[in-house]
Formats: structure tokens, sequence, C-alpha cells
């Protein structure tokens, strides 16, 4: 039990990565808080939890609405005291063309995955630098250092993310760890959910890591406080590897591939 008696909370803890992590971190002794807007959902996760006698709790928000998050903020420390670790899931992707988003998309996207990833984050930080021994994980992604066709917003949000929290990194020294996950391809619900007028169910997610697996791995890096982890498949890596050594060999190799 890595994480016993610590106080986690995770954004988007209704389905995919967040619910994986949410099983993870109680199985590994932690109290949990679920936040996500889908409140059944987010209890059928408890429910599912192998170890009930540990508390848990359920705290329902729209993190679009950023304005509101400290008052959401208030609410979660409040439920057990304090909090030890954030993890900042929640998010929506997109399959489309910039030319086929409307603005409006292209908002929602930024709004939720960049502005109330940092607005949750901002109103936690004073809470967390007093307290010191806290630690800040964002479930970025490949997408935060890399680019492709059909992302647009999402790459815009996601290298603002890893902007944000990489700095906010210096910032903290050792107050505080901010631990930057960068996915590759995971079998969850992000294409179903993501801004697209089409839904591919063959699409390169479907044929990633387990969520599973991929919180196991994540919990691991959490634990030994790593500060910036790739996890997924080989080719994703590569693709990141390829943009630091060579931007343009990376636009030529990426140009055509199919990405939806
Ligand atoms: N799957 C991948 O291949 C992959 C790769 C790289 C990065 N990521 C990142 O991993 C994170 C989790 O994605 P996933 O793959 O697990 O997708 P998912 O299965 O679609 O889960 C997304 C989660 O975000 C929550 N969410 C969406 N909009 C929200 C809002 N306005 N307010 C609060 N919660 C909201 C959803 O809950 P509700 O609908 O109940 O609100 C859900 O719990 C995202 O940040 C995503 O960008 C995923």
């Amino acid at each position: 039990m890595i994480f016993k008696d610590k106080i986690v909370w995770i954004t988007g803890a209704s389905s995919g990565i967040g619910e994986a992590l949410a099983k993870a971190f109680n199985k590994e002794g932690a109290k949990v808080i679920l936040s996500a807007r889908n409140t059944l959902e987010l209890k059928r996760v408890q429910e599912s939890f192998i170890n009930q006698h540990i508390p848990s709790a359920i705290l329902p928000l729209d993190i679009q609405k950023y304005l509101e998050l400290p008052k959401e903020v208030v609410k979660a420390i409040a439920l057990f005291g304090k909090i030890d670790i954030l993890i900042n899931n929640a998010g929506i992707s997109q399959r489309e063309l910039a030319v086929d988003t409307p603005f409006e998309e292209d908002l929602k996207i930024i709004e939720i995955d960049l502005l109330g990833t940092i607005a949750i984050t901002k109103a936690l930080l004073p809470h967390f630098i007093k307290n010191g021994n806290s630690q800040i994980v964002v479930i970025s992604s490949v997408m935060g250092k890399i680019n492709t066709k059909y992302r647009t917003a999402y790459a815009a949000a996601k290298h603002g993310t890893v902007g944000y929290f990489e700095s906010l990194r210096l910032e903290l020294g050792n107050k505080v760890n901010v631990c930057n996950i960068m996915p590759g391809f995971i079998a969850t619900n992000i294409v179903k959910n993501a801004v697209s007028k089409t839904y591919n169910p063959n699409n390169q997610n479907a044929a990633g890591m387990k969520p599973d697996e991929f919180a196991e791995i994540a919990l691991k890096a959490i634990h030994a406080k790593k500060k910036n982890v790739y996890i997924g498949g080989m080719k994703e890596q590569f693709a990141m590897i390829l943009k630091r050594i060579s931007p343009s060999l990376f636009d030529w190799f990426i140009k055509d591939l199919k990405v939806v």
C-alpha cells in the first residue's frame, strides 16, 4: 500500500485513465476524491473499488466552468481536511480539421484541457505550498510535445499545459513536486467523446495500451516523484524523439499519417 492514507483528488475520474487511476490509488491505500460531471459514472467507479473500507468521496464538477473552481477546491479540502496529490486528468480531444472545427469547439477544448486545469491547480497552490510534501500531477499528452493533423486546438491546449506545468515546477522547486505524464495511445473513450463529426471505432487509441496498465506505470512514477514521464507505445515515443532531433524530418514523416 504505497499511498496509504494519502488523499488524492482525481479529475475526469468517471472514465478511462481517470477511472483506472482512481481504482489503482484505492488499491494502494489512498483516500480518493473522484470528480467529473457524470455523478452516476463516478458512483459506478467508486463502487468498483477493491478496498471499500477505505474512505472515498465524490465531488461532481464541470471543469469548463473554471471561474467556479476555487469554490470546488474549498469543498474538496473540507472532505478529508487536506489534499496530498492532485491529478489533473479531465480532458477532451479532437478528430477534426481546423477548417471544419467551429470556434466554439476550439474554445471548449482549450477551456477544459487548459484553462480549467490551470484554474483548479492555482486554487490549490496556497494549500500545497503551506502543507509541503504535496504533488501536482498533470495528464497532458504526447500532443503537448508533438503535433498531428486533426488536433489543432487539442495540440494548442496540451502544448499550453506542458508549458504551464513545466514553468510552475521551476517556481515551486522542492516544495511541491510537479509530475507531467504524457500518454501515447491509451484505449479509452477519448475518441468517442472527442470533438468530431465522425467516429471511427477502429481508431489508434482503441488498439493502444490498456488503462489499467497505464495506471500501474503512472502510480510508480508518481510514487518516485518523477518530473516528466512518457507512458504508451513505441511509435508515439519515436515520434517525440524525431521531433526533438529534427522538426522538419518529423513534419515530413507525420504529414500523411492516418491519425483519426
Ligand atoms: N486516451 C488517450 O489515448 C490519451 C492520450 C493522451 C492524453 N490523454 C489525456 O488523458 C485524459 C483522460 O482522457 P481519457 O483518455 O481517459 O478519456 P475519457 O475516457 O473520454 O475520459 C475523460 C474524462 O474527462 C472528464 N471530463 C470531460 N469533460 C469534463 C468537464 N467539462 N468537467 C469535468 N470532467 C470532464 C470525463 O468525465 P465526464 O464526462 O463525466 O465529465 C471523463 O471522466 C485527458 O486529459 C486526455 O487528453 C488521453
